[in-house]
């Protein structure tokens, strides 16, 4: 098998997954090459980095670069994390395009031509079930149910996947749950990313997995004997949660109680008015790669600690911080009782539909 060794390149290897599991690899002493766009964020986050991670620049949009890098690098395995995500993705699709479904294809079309080819540990996510009514799902989703899109991003995972899967290279798809850290400035923000949160019905089942964890999956499924398998990675059973829930906890335990606006149901009756996120069935998963380590409770206790002194002067602002999102909220003023996801995506952020 390949991968019980040598480099691993990671792509995207500054974004929320990828910092995790760059150190998380630096820990297990393997050697990793980052590959990243230069940005003077990116460039900040290197100056952070490890001793023995070493960064090529790269934008994977481009194949004579993604070529050099492959062939330069000569990884024994690829995390194949670079991607334009929610809710990113509603405002740049042709770009989102570029990166999420050309240049996967491009990124493994190079590594099955090369001498040796890596094994390819491809980020995928629980978006490509589509949206979830969780009034009409049974239990969680699990990895041999067929993939739906619902929109652009479901959509371009679902692509991007069966690209990879058709590969003769000895891939894996790690498809993820709704990652989260406990560092408050790990996420970043932004007014986008404020909407969004506020679109999404309160009421639709999500299943969080902490940072750490996911890094620790990506880490072993560069070595495990999980060859050409799905494996579905979120948290233990505490992270079966609902949407509405997440923001409100995290908020609180930051100190920010009641400082959040309570978001809309969605509508039970319907198939397709609800985001891409379920409970995940991820027994495999935990057998192969053994990697859930931190609880929804452990993740809520963390985030306090971290919270420091702002946790006390928080709770002063949160009436004001309340009306500021209540304004703000996809819903203020929409007529109607029911989450609209997708009308209100387009309304506040981009066209979320499919590409045709
Ligand atoms: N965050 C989640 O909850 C979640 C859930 C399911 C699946 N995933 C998948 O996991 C992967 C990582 O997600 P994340 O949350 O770390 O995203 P992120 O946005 O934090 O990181 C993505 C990284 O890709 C890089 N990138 C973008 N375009 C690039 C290009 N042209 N060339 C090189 N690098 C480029 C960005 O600079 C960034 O560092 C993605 O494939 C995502 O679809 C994430």
């Amino acid at each position: 098998m390949s991968g019980t060794s040598g480099t691993v390149l990671v792509t995207g290897g500054f974004g929320l997954v990828g910092s995790a599991t760059v150190r998380r690899l630096v820990e297990l002493g393997r050697s990793v090459v980052v590959a990243d766009l230069d940005t003077p964020a990116n460039r900040a986050s290197a100056a952070q980095l490890p001793a023995g991670v070493t960064v090529r620049w790269t934008d994977l949009t481009d194949a004579e670069q993604t070529s050099a890098l492959v062939s330069e690098v000569a990884p024994a395995v690829i995390i194949h994390l670079a991607a334009i995500i929610p809710p990113a993705i509603y405002k740049n699709r042709a770009l989102a395009r570029r990166v999420n479904v050309e240049a996967t294809a491009t990124l493994v079309r190079i590594a099955e031509a090369q001498p040796t080819p890596p094994r390819f540990v491809q980020a995928s996510s629980n978006a490509v079930y589509g949206a979830r009514n969780p009034y009409k799902s049974a239990g969680p989703v699990t990895a041999d149910m067929p993939m739906k899109h619902s929109d652009l991003y479901s959509a371009h995972k679902a692509e991007a996947e069966a690209i990879v899967r058709a590969s003769s290279l000895e891939w894996v798809v790690l498809r993820l749950g709704g990652v989260l850290s406990t560092d408050p400035n790990a996420i970043p923000f932004s007014a986008d990313a404020l909407y969004f949160e506020s679109v999404l019905p309160a009421d639709g089942r999500i299943h969080t997995v902490d940072v750490r964890d996911v890094a620790w999956a990506f880490a072993a499924a560069t070595t495990a004997d999980v060859a050409r398998e799905i494996l579905l990675i979120a948290g233990d059973d505490s992270h079966r949660v609902l949407q509405g829930d997440v923001g409100r906890a995290l908020a609180e335990s930051r100190g920010l109680k009641g400082g959040l606006v309570p978001g809309r149901n969605g509508d039970p009756n319907s198939d397709e008015n609800w985001f891409v996120t379920d409970w995940m069935d991820t027994r495999r998963a935990q057998e192969a790669l053994q990697f859930q380590h931190y609880s929804w409770q452990n993740m809520l206790d963390e985030a306090q600690r971290r919270a420091g002194a702002s946790r006390y002067v928080l709770p002063v602002f949160a009436p004001l911080v309340r009306a500021v999102l209540k304004r703000r909220s996809a819903y203020w003023k929409q007529p109607g009782q029911y989450a609209d996801p997708w009308g209100a995506i387009k309304r506040g952020i981009g066209d979320p539909s499919p590409d045709s």
